[in-house]
């Protein structure tokens, strides 16, 4: 096990940005970088022990400051979407930035995907690790409250990113923090092949503007059925109403079954024979099949990323919960510790 920094760049202002390369016994690799905690790129094994990256990103540090859609970022304050960019707490209303329409995305325009990040490698016993640290000012994006966060990435020996979020806020605020790795297995032109299970027994419509309309509705009888393993493409062409939202995909959050860290998702590339499992204590994760990738975003190698050219698996809260008194709540006191992880588990079949 071995954890290397090298300098990846500076930010216009100045300020250096590191990356740090974990590496376990077995060969899989994580890069990550400073700016945005981004995870750079992943090495993993297929069926024949060839090491390949399975998430889309780009060689250098110049685009990732440039417009593109979250690619390998942590996502906060609030990760997904806030209606109209505003909520009420403690009878007060707060208004956010809003970066998509009326509404917020991914924490608004500098959300923790957009900030430098202080960095801490340690060494544990079986794993190696990038203790991440960022201090989000009272205000920042219209949210209350200084919050404290820290994002601990692990490489553990068994070929498993873990990854864990703890926070901290001197005032009553909202959160929900996620990951935004962008996976393909193969390395092929889609994720379309790929074959995906989710433990959800439902999942939350959504409107016009991609908000959950409140509904917790069973994903029996419709493309949103991943309850056993099904081929991404296999319907994600077919004319439903939810799919068409989503700009002919899938870009939805699905309610787990449970929340005790149990496995969320399974992805397998029957190609390469690479199987991605995830575990969460999340209540929900956002399955995005990459539907509005149009080509005019160059990653890693030159690849031009075309429509589905890679997947999010996004483990959260549910969108919009501080407007939805009836999900799970998404409110952090000043006396709560934030705490939730994700384990993504690779191995071959
Ligand atoms: C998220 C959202 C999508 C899209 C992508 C980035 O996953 O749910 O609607 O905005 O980020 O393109």
């Amino acid at each position: 096990m071995t954890i290397q920094r090298e300098a990846f760049g500076t930010l216009d202002d100045g300020q250096p940005v590191d990356c740090y390369t974990l590496t376990n016994e077995s060969g899989m690799e994580a890069r990550i970088m400073t700016y945005g905690g981004t995870l750079l790129s992943l090495r993993v094994p297929d069926r024949d022990g060839h090491l390949a990256d399975v998430v889309l990103g780009f060689d250098a540090l110049a685009p990732y400051l440039g417009e593109h859609p979250y690619l390998g970022g942590i996502i906060g304050r609030y990760a997904n979407r806030i209606a109209g960019g505003s909520f009420s707490l403690d009878g007060r209303i707060y208004q956010l930035t809003q970066n998509e329409g009326p509404n917020q995305l991914h924490g608004g325009e500098l959300g923790f995907h957009r900030q430098l990040w202080r960095a801490l490698p340690q060494k544990t016993r079986n794993a190696d690790q990038l203790v991440l640290h960022y201090l989000s000012r009272d205000g920042e994006e219209g949210y209350p409250g200084d919050l404290h966060v820290e994002v601990i990435y692990t490489l553990t020996s068994r070929n498993e990113l873990r990854v864990d979020y703890h926070a901290q806020t001197d005032r009553p605020t909202v959160i929900n923090l996620t990951h935004h790795a962008y996976f393909n297995l193969g390395g092929g032109e889609t994720i379309l092949d790929h074959v995906l299970t989710l433990t959800a027994e439902r999942y939350l419509p959504v409107d016009g503007l991609l908000i959950p309309t409140g509904e917790l509705a069973p994903v029996a009888d419709t493309p949103m059925d991943f309850r056993m393993p099904t081929t991404i493409g296999s319907r994600i062409h077919e004319q439903d109403a939810q799919l068409l939202r989503a700009s002919g995909g899938y870009d939805h959050c699905w309610a787990l079954d449970s929340n005790t860290g149990i496995l969320a998702a399974e992805l397998y590339d029957p190609g390469s024979g690479r199987r991605l499992h995830v575990y969460t204590t999340q209540p929900g994760v956002q399955f995005y099949s990459g539907n509005f990738f149009d080509g005019s975003v160059v990653g890693k190698g030159g690849r031009v990323y075309g429509k589905y050219a890679g997947l999010c698996l996004e483990p959260q809260h549910f969108p919009d919960s501080p407007n939805q008194p009836d999900f799970p709540t998404t409110v952090l006191g000043p006396h709560d510790f934030y705490q939730h992880s994700t384990i993504y588990a690779f191995d071959v079949a």
